[in-house]
C-alpha cells in the first residue's frame, strides 16, 4: 500500500500520579504517515506537546520488535489494538483509516496501578515468576541438537508457551483480570520439557500462591486472554496448570 498521511484526533488517558483522578483529554495529530507504528505515531504526539510546552505523555515502550512486553495500551478497546497476534509496537497506522478517532487508555486492574498516563506497575508478574518460574538446578550449557529426545509436538507446544512476552494484555481483557493465562504459559512452558518436570507440581502450587497474593482474579473460561494475547497463547495451557495444580493439591493432600 502507497504511504499516505493522515489525519486523526487522538483521545488519551493523562492521570499525573497513581493518586489523581485521571480523564481522557483530546488531541489533533495531522501528518501521520501510514507506513509510522504506532509507537512512532506516539513519539510525534508528543514531540508536538513538548513544543507546545506541555507534559508527554507517559507510555512503556523498551525492544520495539515485540519481544519486551512493555507496550501495553489498550487502542480502541482492545490491548495492543485490534489486530490479532500483534504487539503495539508492531502495530501500524495504515490499521487505522483517515479523520477517525483513536481511543488510548492504560491496563486497568487492580493489581496493575497506574504510574502514570498509560504506564502501569506490572511488577506483580515480575514476583510471580520470582515464585517458581524457573529451573532451580544448574541444567548446564545448551545440548546438542537431539541429545535429549523430545517428540516434536510437546517441543512445539512448549514453544508455543515460551512465546508469552509477560506483557499483561491477558490481565487487561479478563473481566475479572485473571492472570491465568500469563501463569499457564509460565507453568506449561516448564512443565512441558524433562528439565522442568520433576519441579512442574511445586512450581503451579507457588506461582498460582502468589498470583492470589498480588490480588489478580479468578479464571472464569470467556476466553479474552487468548483472543487478545499478542503471542496467540492458547486457553489449553490453562487446562494444563489446572491439572498441574490439581494433581500437586491431591498428591500434598495423601503426603500429609
Ligand atoms: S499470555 Fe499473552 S497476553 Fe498474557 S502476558 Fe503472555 S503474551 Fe501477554
Ligand atoms: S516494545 Fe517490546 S514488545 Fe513492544
Amino acid at each position: 500500500m502507497a504511504e499516505q498521511h493522515n489525519s486523526y484526533k487522538i483521545k488519551v488517558w493523562r492521570q499525573a500520579n497513581p493518586k489523581s483522578k485521571g480523564e481522557f483529554k483530546n488531541y489533533k495529530l495531522d501528518g501521520v504517515s501510514t507506513d509510522m507504528s504506532f509507537l512512532e505515531m506516539m513519539d510525534m504526539l508528543n514531540e508536538t506537546l513538548v513544543r507546545k510546552g506541555e507534559d508527554p505523555v507517559s507510555f512503556d515502550h523498551d525492544c520495539r520488535e515485540g519481544i519486551c512486553g512493555s507496550c501495553a495500551m489498550y487502542i480502541n478497546g482492545h490491548p495492543h489494538g485490534n489486530v490479532r497476534g500483534v504487539t503495539t509496537c508492531q502495530l501500524h497506522m495504515r490499521s487505522f483509516p483517515n479523520n477517525t478517532t483513536i481511543t488510548i487508555e492504560p491496563w486497568r486492574a487492580a493489581a496493575f496501578p497506574v504510574i502514570k498516563d498509560l504506564t502501569v506497575n506490572r511488577s506483580a508478574f515480575d514476583r510471580i515468576i520470582q515464585a517458581g518460574g524457573y529451573i532451580s538446578v544448574n541444567t548446564g550449557n545448551a545440548r546438542d541438537a537431539n541429545e535429549m529426545p523430545i517428540p516434536k509436538e510437546i517441543a512445539d507446544e512448549a514453544f508455543e508457551a515460551a512465546a508469552c512476552i509477560g506483557c499483561g494484555a491477558c490481565v487487561a481483557a479478563c473481566k475479572n483480570a485473571s492472570a491465568m493465562l500469563f501463569v499457564s504459559a509460565k507453568v506449561s512452558q516448564l512443565a512441558l520439557l524433562p528439565q522442568g518436570k520433576a519441579e512442574a507440581q511445586k512450581r503451579a502450587e507457588n506461582m498460582v500462591a502468589q498470583m492470589d497474593e498480588e490480588g489478580f482474579g479468578s479464571c472464569t473460561n470467556t476466553g479474552a486472554c487468548s483472543a487478545e494475547c499478542p503471542k496467540l497463547i492458547g486457553q489449553e495451557h490453562i487446562a494444563r496448570l489446572n491439572r498441574e495444580y490439581l494433581t500437586a493439591k491431591v498428591t500434598s493432600d495423601f503426603v500429609k
